[in-house]
């Protein structure tokens, strides 16, 4: 069971990817995370958000466990992430380990901006999650608040809007869903309704696919 999820910043796609892959018992991988880190480690080093070649080289380095989430989770750090994530070279460079995780013979579920149409587009199983920018706002807002960071709700929207643009409008694999995703909008949904959702579809796909 191979189950790819995109959508834009605080859709519920890494909620719902999570989710899934505790109840079909595969490994979950959340890319975001890969960028964000890829950013982490540049500021670490004291280097420029757009120095490629130090980014590829931390974005190679990186191993896809033990991730500093209370860290990379941070507002700052998402926004950080787009930055690099919008260099072809760091995405070139995520690119084999990502597949390879999807790759295992158990399944898995990856969440990201990419995995239905570049990393992997033969996932049987692809959907696009969606919300309104005010409610992502809201989502992220309450997200950030319960891990301790002071937000405001007016900066939380605009960042959103922000990573939206740039997500959609970079040249390499800008955020877009695939031609044979499933389209699941979360705007009036809670964690379960969403969860249910995506299982009708998981099930939908699976019987047209057998
Ligand atoms: O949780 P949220 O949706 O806010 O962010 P994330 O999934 O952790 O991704 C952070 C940033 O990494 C995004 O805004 C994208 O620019 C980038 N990203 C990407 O380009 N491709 C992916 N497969 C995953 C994330």
């Amino acid at each position: 069971m191979l189950i790819a999820i995109d959508g834009p910043a605080a859709s519920g796609k890494g909620t719902l990817a999570r989710r899934l892959a505790r109840h079909f018992n595969v490994p979950h991988l959340d890319t975001g995370l890969l960028y964000r880190a890829t950013a982490a480690g540049l500021i670490d080093k004291g280097c420029r958000l757009d120095d490629v070649e130090k980014a590829v080289g931390v974005a190679r380095g990186l191993a896809l466990v033990d991730f500093d989430e209370a860290r990379l989770r941070g507002r700052e750090m998402g926004e950080a992430a787009s930055v690099v994530a919008a260099i072809p070279a760091v995405r070139e460079a995520l690119i084999d380990a990502q597949r390879r995780f999807a790759g295992r013979p158990e399944g898995a579920v990856l969440d990201g901006r990419d995995i239905g149409t570049v990393i992997c587009p033969q996932a049987r199983v692809k959907i696009f999650v969606t919300a309104a920018p005010e409610t992502r706002a809201q989502r992220r807002a309450l997200e950030l608040a319960g891990r301790g960071e002071k937000v405001d709700f007016a900066d939380v929207l605009e960042d959103i809007r922000k990573r939206d643009a740039r997500d959609s409008g970079r040249s390499t694999a800008p955020l877009r869903a695939a031609e044979d995703a499933a389209m699941l909008d979360t705007t009036l949904l809670d964690v379960e309704g969403a969860f249910a959702a995506a299982l009708k579809i998981v099930q939908e796909r699976a019987a047209v696919a057998s």
